[in-house]
């Protein structure tokens, strides 16, 4: 089975109890992932009697487990629950509710939502006199004391020849609760975004090089942040010391020549390069095979690197949007106005580097230009505010 693409920020599980609504959750889950969430289905083992496990396989793409003993090496109520970003449980059956109001872990999904942080949604749909039950009131008021959102089932005709309040709601009314509670946004699904991250090395020698002090944080956060709106994201990561990040392909490079390469090979599919890595701007003339005695490292001749975005802005297609950083220690906006038009930007984020704060620092300053100058400021804030905000810009370039 092709494994469904993950995604940061938009990993959802998606519970399913006993109920005969459990069919209808088959078009939620379809209608989760349009909107760009990557979706786990946990059944309890009840709900297997409606809908079976090969059906939220080939739906999800992803396996499917109900019982904590099933693929016990991977300890999935764990790494389910740090994985998920939500958790949406739809139907969730008179019984249900009460197993989760008493706390249990009698089965995966119980399991998965007690070791979760993850804002929860419970969609419960049964019959109105089982929903009407005292029992049932006091565990959803407990529920919802302890911060579960719970939606009220719709009225209607139900499974028998009765009608009144229990029925489970419409799609539609579930997606747009989800999204209240989920509060995120998939703007940039169907985008492919290019990023790039940290500092180019140029060797002297094997032990030696030329780098700089670009830690790669802030072109991480932009890959992640990108990835949690929707876009399918490539990362080209210098030199950075960082976690991998779920859902987005890293390609790691040393040196300039290595960072063209990949950026020849990768810019023309992108639809959008965010070019956060900072390049040596210079490198050895001659590279030496052994590692140089000190005694004769008195001078190194260097011989310049080539521009990248200079060199991309002639293959530059009229529907690609190109975003570059600048680092400067004076005449910031002066400097980063004509690294825009040289480069040819569509944005440019500059920030402030005299003191050397930004290098490393989870924080970050500095101001988004485009063509007509200072767009947006920000300052000290995390690097992953700063990678919303700037996309949250591209977003507006985009029309
Ligand atoms: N850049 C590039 N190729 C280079 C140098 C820089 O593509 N050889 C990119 C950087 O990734 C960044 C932007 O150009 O997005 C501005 O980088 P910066 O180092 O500020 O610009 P330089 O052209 O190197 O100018 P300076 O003389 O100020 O170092």
């Amino acid at each position: 089975m092709s494994q469904a693409v993950s995604r940061p920020g938009r990993e959802v599980i998606l519970g399913i109890g006993g109920g005969i609504a459990a069919y209808k959750a088959c078009d939620l889950l379809r209608r989760l992932q349009d909107d760009g969430f990557s979706v786990t289905v946990v059944p309890t083992p009840a709900a297997l009697n409606f809908v079976g496990t090969s059906t939220w396989e080939a739906l999800s793409g992803r396996p499917v487990y109900s019982q904590v003993w099933e693929n016990v090496p991977g300890v999935a109520h764990v790494s389910l629950a740090a994985d998920a970003r939500f958790i949406i449980i739809a139907p969730a059956t008179a019984d249900l509710l009460a197993r989760l109001a008493h706390g249990r872990a009698d089965d995966l999904l119980t399991n998965v939502v007690l070791a979760s942080d993850a804002p929860k949604l419970l969609v419960p749909a049964m019959h109105p006199k089982m929903w009407l039950n005292p029992a049932t009131i006091a565990n959803v008021e407990t529920l919802r004391s302890r911060g579960f959102h719970i939606m009220e089932p719709e009225v209607g005709r139900l499974t028998g020849p009765d009608s009144g309040v229990g029925r489970f709601p419409q799609t539609a009314n579930i997606l747009a609760r989800f999204r209240e509670v989920a509060g995120s946004k998939a703007d940039l699904l169907g985008k492919r975004v290019l990023v790039t991250a940290g500092g180019t090395r140029e060797a002297i020698d094997p032990v030696r090089y030329i780098g700089n002090r670009s830690s790669g944080k802030q072109g991480f956060a932009i890959a992640a942040a990108a990835a949690a709106r929707g876009a399918s994201v490539s990362l080209i990561a210098a030199n950075c010391d960082l976690p991998e990040i779920n859902g987005v392909e890293i390609i790691r490079v040393e040196s300039t020549a290595e960072l063209r390469t990949a950026l020849n090979s990768e810019f023309p599919a992108s639809d959008v390069l965010i070019m956060c890595a900072a390049v040596a701007d210079a490198r050895p003339l001659q590279t030496s095979g052994e590692k140089i005695k000190k005694e004769f490292l008195k001078e190194i001749a260097l011989t310049p690197t080539p521009d990248l975005l200079g060199e991309l802005k002639v293959l530059k297609k009229a529907t690609q949007l190109i975003v570059g950083f600048a680092a400067e220690t004076q005449d910031l906006d002066a400097s980063a106005s004509s690294k825009l038009v040289a480069k040819g930007l569509d944005l440019i984020y500059v920030n402030d580097v005299s003191d050397g704060a930004i290098f490393g620092s989870d924080l970050t300053s500095g101001t988004v230009m485009d063509k007509n100058g200072p767009l947006v400021s920000v300052e000290d804030v995390p690097k992953d505010t700063l990678a919303n905000v700037l996309l949250d810009q591209l977003l507006l370039q985009i029309g």
